[in-house]
């Protein structure tokens, strides 16, 4: 095991690069622990959740929702857990965000740590301390920003990832290098998924390089004051289509980062839009989706970074170089529905 210590806010995270599961015997005691997972990891990993107080909960986005908490907090209320419970969220980002979220809500806060299981959550959404749940249509419409105490990576963990999860994963990993890395970018259009889960250095090389990318923006901007929002490249539209469309994440948000960069294309000259589309088609991920334009619109106007009449997007001027760009809402609106036709 690893150990990386990464200062954000006044907070300390630790992140155990090279670990496994089994590590958290080390990090956690099992009496004053309890484990929070879904049901597809609790069945895939029966065996390492033996001897540890579980919380199962349904797997899927639908269920990062206000019953899961009151059923979590019933669960820990049920453990009789105290304020020295320490809440550790093993799974994808729906299991990740809701123990965050209900670990900062329990008893006014408790400590609390990931295990993240599939790439997606290796990648991003694990790091960086927003925990929240959906509210119907609105995807995290509720929740706080406070950092896991550690994330454990257990990379053997992705053997039993099912295909598209790797697929969802490399959406935002395209979406890190859109932003911040051209040179990765120019790397993935070399590979396929596939060169990966054969290719344990180079997994481990990209999950790490992936990771510092992340932490080093939430460092600098852990309340998205500024920079930060250059992450959120790809889901202003992603997050709307995700939930109206039932599309997985990475999907959306690969559809997102295409109708974001035609976007880029007319305010700012942004001209790899052709390279961008074969790159997620690489990595098998879609670049349109039917939508209807007025659903999306309604749901846009939530948005968290809207301002107003205006909502802070975000654009590319070119590879590796984000830019956070006012669009009214008209003028978004307008997008939305030629893009409609387009689709
Ligand atoms: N939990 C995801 C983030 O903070 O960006």
């Amino acid at each position: 095991m690893e150990l990386k210590v990464f200062r954000i806010a006044r907070q300390q995270v630790v992140y155990y690069f090279d670990a496994a599961f089994a590590d958290l015997s080390q990090l956690a005691d099992k009496s004053t622990a309890i484990l929070l997972t879904d049901k597809n990891v609790f069945e895939a990993h029966k065996s390492k959740f033996k001897d540890w107080r579980t919380i199962v909960i349904e797997p899927g986005e639908q269920h990062k929702n206000f019953d899961t908490v009151r059923y979590i907090i019933d669960r820990l209320a049920g453990y009789e857990a105290d304020r020295n419970c320490l809440l550790i969220g093993i799974g994808g980002g729906v299991v990740t965000d809701i123990t965050g979220f209900v670990a900062s809500i329990y008893m006014r806060g408790i400590r609390f740590g990931f295990v993240p299981t599939s790439l997606l959550n290796m990648v991003d959404a694990s790091l960086g301390g927003k925990n929240g749940i959906d509210f119907g249509l609105y995807k995290n419409l509720v929740g706080c920003i406070t950092q896991p105490e550690f994330i454990l990576q257990d990379v053997s963990l992705l053997n039993t990832l099912p295909e598209e999860e790797w697929e969802n994963g490399f959406s935002e990993i395209i979406k890190h290098a859109c932003i911040k890395d051209k040179a990765m970018l120019d790397e993935l259009a070399r590979y396929e998924i596939k060169d990966f889960q054969a290719n344990q250095a180079m997994l481990d090389e990209l999950i790490r390089r992936n990771v510092f990318l992340k932490l080093k923006v939430v460092q600098k901007d852990p309340f998205e004051a500024r920079d930060r929002k250059l992450l959120n490249f790809g889901h202003t539209i992603g997050h709307a289509i995700e939930n109206s469309c039932g599309l997985a994440h990475g999907k959306a948000v690969a559809i997102g980062m295409v109708l974001a960069a035609k976007i880029s294309a007319r305010e700012t000259g942004f001209d790899e839009l052709e390279k961008l589309k074969t790159v997620l088609n690489n990595y098998n991920l879609p670049t349109s989706t039917r939508f209807e334009a007025a659903q999306i619109f309604e749901v846009l106007k939530l948005d968290k970074k809207r301002s107003g009449e205006q909502i802070n997007f975000i654009l590319l001027q070119k590879t590796g170089k984000a830019l956070i760009y006012p669009i009214g809402l008209a003028e978004l609106q307008h997008y939305l529905h030629s893009f409609e036709k387009e689709q």
